[in-house]
Parts: structure tokens; C-alpha cells; sequence
């Protein structure tokens, strides 16, 4: 970790990766999470000295110049979540980053441009790692979020520098081995989101690890229609019974309790509180009604679940959330484990894709213990993957 360096880095240039791929609207960042995430990490470099070079990828310009997909396009929030000048430099080796390093002075902070315009970024080609190492001192990997991909940035670069985790990987390692690593028992985690077929390695590796899986979302309707019940218009996926019912004779196996619901919200239409909105048991959903959320009973009987747990890991959202009222069991389940975790007897973790904006929409993604930044790598952490990122700085 930075506890690692030397207290006084004046002279040194320190590689940075960070992950800027920010959503956008506009010209300008919506959400500075990531942002606000690697911040502690720069501003420690920088009070120590070190001339600060952040390295990042921006969308999938697929290893070629793209003028809407240049880090240039977030100069403007970094420096106003830094509240310091940034300088942005359009290249990530060679002569141009050689003479822009010799203009930062200690403590001073560039940007290189988009690392996935260079074909050797995504096929980690040694030769470009190598090239980007001899203007770095050290390597520091602070973007647990793009750890899941072998990079040159990701990965590479850590076989050319001594390298270390920066802050938020380092509080992302502690958190997520505190979830699932060696965590505290029982574990609940929370499962939802539409499909079934994206989350089964998730689901194979939870079943061996927690005591108690919670299925939520489009997901819950295939686990119910596996068992026989009808779903009626639902978004279910029809062809995975068997596998739903293998996964299930696992979790049996393995003492993992998994929870349906009892009841459900459904109508015939997708849309904003729908005339045909009503709540009913599971069996007595109609041919042509959908479900869209879990109902009050199965919410509370979750409730009481996490009551007895200790440890809780949670990703995506239990019903339509976008839509009101779908949002009502993501809501209420997650204000019971933010006022568990409040009162010490949950350690909550939650990430992946829709879940921090599930959690932001109920209003308690700063009660949970850690919220991850990460989309893609958290779903493979939980699929209990090596990432590659991760591995290059233990080895
Ligand atoms: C993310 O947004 O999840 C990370 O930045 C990784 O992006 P990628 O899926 O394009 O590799």
C-alpha cells in the first residue's frame, strides 16, 4: 500500500491508474464518484512530493483515436473534485510525456490521454508497458473497478515498477474480504437484477459461501417458475428450470437457505403506478399480469433475515426500481440494512451496475459500511474470480 513509500517522494514520478470512465451528459461528468474514490490517493502523492501521472481509460474506443472519448473531456470535473490544476497530456509514452513531466513541478498532477486509444492497452503488449514504465518511478493501482481486465494499465505495468495499491483499492480489499473473504456469519447476500443467465456463476460460487441467498428482480420469477409456479407475463427466462433447479440442490446441500417471496407486485402494464397495480400471493398471479416488485410480506420476512445476520452483500435492485411504485421493496430492504449497519450489527457491502443507484434512489448509500465503485470487477469478485489487476500487485 502507500504506507509502503518513502515519506518524502520529491524527485519521483508516480504512475497512477485511476478509472475516469465517468457517465456523461452533456460535455460534463453526472455522477463524480470515482472521482471523489481516488482523490485521498493523489492528494497523498502529491503532499509527498511526487509529480502525480493518472492514467485512465474512457469508454471502449476499441484501440484508436476518438475525439468524444479523450480524458480531456473530464480535465474540467477532476480539477474540480481535486480542487487543484490538472495538465492534460494527449499521449501516454514518449517524447511529449518525457518534456510534460519536466514542466510539472513536485506535487503537480498530469493527465494522459485515453490509454485504450493505443491498441497495446487491452492486449497488455509488454512492449507499450514498458515504454510507459520509463517515465514512472513507481506504479500505483488505484481502480479496483477495472481490475477485472488484464491491461497494460491494469496489469502490465505492475511486472515494469514497484507497484502498490492506492487508497480506494486498498479500503475495496479490505471491504469485500470482510463480505465474503472471511466474513462474519451468517451471510445474507441479496441477489437481484433481470437475468437469471448473467449472474449464474454469482450464484453457484454464493451458495458455497453465505447461509442465506435472497433472489430478487426478473431473477426471482425464474426461480419461481422453476418450482412450478406461474408467472404469468413476466420477464422470466423459461429455458434455465433445470439450472435454477441444480443451483438449488446445491444451496440444500450446502446448508444456503434461499428465500422467494410470498407475495408480489404485479400489473398488466408496465408503466408508473398502472390502474391494474395490485398485490397478491405468488400462487395467484394471472396470465396476463407481470411481476414488477417482491410484496410488504416477502419484504418483511427479509427483514427479520438480516435481523439474525451479520454480514450482508448485496447487488442489484429487488424490482423495477426505475418505476414507482417498484422501487418499494429495494427501498425498504435496503433501509433495514442501513439502519442495521448504523446500529453495529450488520457489515453491509454493496456494487455492481444498478445497485449503487438502487441504493442512492432509497436514499442510504452512505449508511452501508462500503458502496463499490466497481461495475464489472465487483460481479467477478463475486463470482469468487482471481482478478487480474488484483493478482499483478501480490505477485
Ligand atoms: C467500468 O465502468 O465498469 C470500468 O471502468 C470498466 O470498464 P469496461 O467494462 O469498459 O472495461
Amino acid at each position: 500500500t502507500l504506507d509502503d513509500l518513502p515519506a518524502d517522494l520529491s524527485g519521483q514520478v508516480a504512475l497512477v491508474r485511476v478509472d475516469l470512465n465517468l457517465p456523461m451528459k452533456d460535455g460534463s461528468a453526472t455522477d463524480v464518484t470515482r472521482v471523489e474514490a481516488v482523490r485521498p490517493t493523489i492528494l497523498e502523492l502529491a503532499d509527498k512530493g511526487a509529480k502525480v501521472l493518472l492514467l485512465a481509460h474512457f469508454g471502449r474506443p476499441g484501440g484508436k483515436r476518438h475525439s468524444t472519448l479523450s480524458t480531456s473531456m473530464v480535465v474540467g470535473d477532476v480539477e474540480q473534485v481535486l480542487d487543484k490544476e490538472i495538465m492534460f497530456i494527449p499521449e501516454i509514452a514518449g517524447p511529449v510525456v518525457a518534456q510534460s513531466i519536466g514542466i510539472l513541478r513536485a506535487g503537480d498532477i498530469g493527465l494522459l490521454d485515453n490509454t485504450r486509444f493505443w491498441p497495446g492497452e487491452e492486449g497488455n503488449d509488454p512492449n507499450l508497458a514498458q515504454a510507459m514504465a520509463a517515465h514512472g518511478d513507481f506504479y500505483v493501482n488505484d481502480a479496483f473497478s477495472a481490475a477485472h481486465r488484464a491491461h497494460a494499465t491494469t496489469e502490465g505495468l505492475a511486472h515494469f515498477l514497484p507497484a502498490y495499491a492506492g487508497r480506494s483499492m486498498e479500503a475495496e480489499l479490505k471491504a469485500l474480504d470482510a463480505a465474503l473473504g472471511n466474513p462474519q456469519a451468517p451471510v445474507a447476500a441479496v441477489v437481484g437484477g433481470a437475468k437469471v443467465s448473467t449472474k449464474l456463476a454469482v450464484l453457484e460460487h454464493l451458495v458455497g459461501k453465505v447461509q442465506h441467498l435472497i433472489i430478487g428482480g426478473g431473477m426471482a420469477n425464474t426461480f419461481l417458475a422453476a418450482r412450478g409456479v406461474n408467472v404469468g407475463k413476466s420477464l422470466c427466462e423459461h429455458d434455465l428450470a433445470d439450472t435454477v433447479a441444480r443451483i438449488m440442490d446445491e444451496a440444500d446441500h450446502a446448508g444456503c437457505t434461499v428465500h422467494l417471496p410470498y407475495d408480489v407486485v404485479v400489473a398488466t402494464e408496465f408503466a408508473a403506478n398502472p390502474a391494474s397495480l395490485r398485490t397478491c400471493n405468488v400462487h395467484e398471479v394471472g396470465e396476463d399480469e407481470m411481476i414488477l416488485d417482491l410484496g410488504p410480506q416477502a419484504v418483511e420476512a427479509l427483514a427479520d433475515v438480516l435481523k439474525t445476520c451479520r454480514t450482508l452483500v448485496w447487488n442489484g435492485p429487488l424490482g423495477a426500481f426505475e418505476t414507482e411504485p417498484f422501487d418499494a421493496a429495494t427501498n425498504a430492504l435496503a433501509r433495514t440494512a442501513a439502519a442495521l449497519t448504523l446500529e453495529g450489527s450488520l457489515i453491509s457491502v454493496a456494487g455492481g451496475g444498478d445497485t449503487v443507484a438502487a441504493l442512492a434512489q432509497a436514499g442510504v448509500a452512505d449508511d452501508f459500511t462500503y458502496v463499490s465503485t466497481a461495475g464489472g470487477a465487483f460481479l467477478e469478485w463475486m463470482e469468487g474470480r482471481v482478478l487480474p489487476g488484483v493478482a499483478a500487485l501480490e505477485t
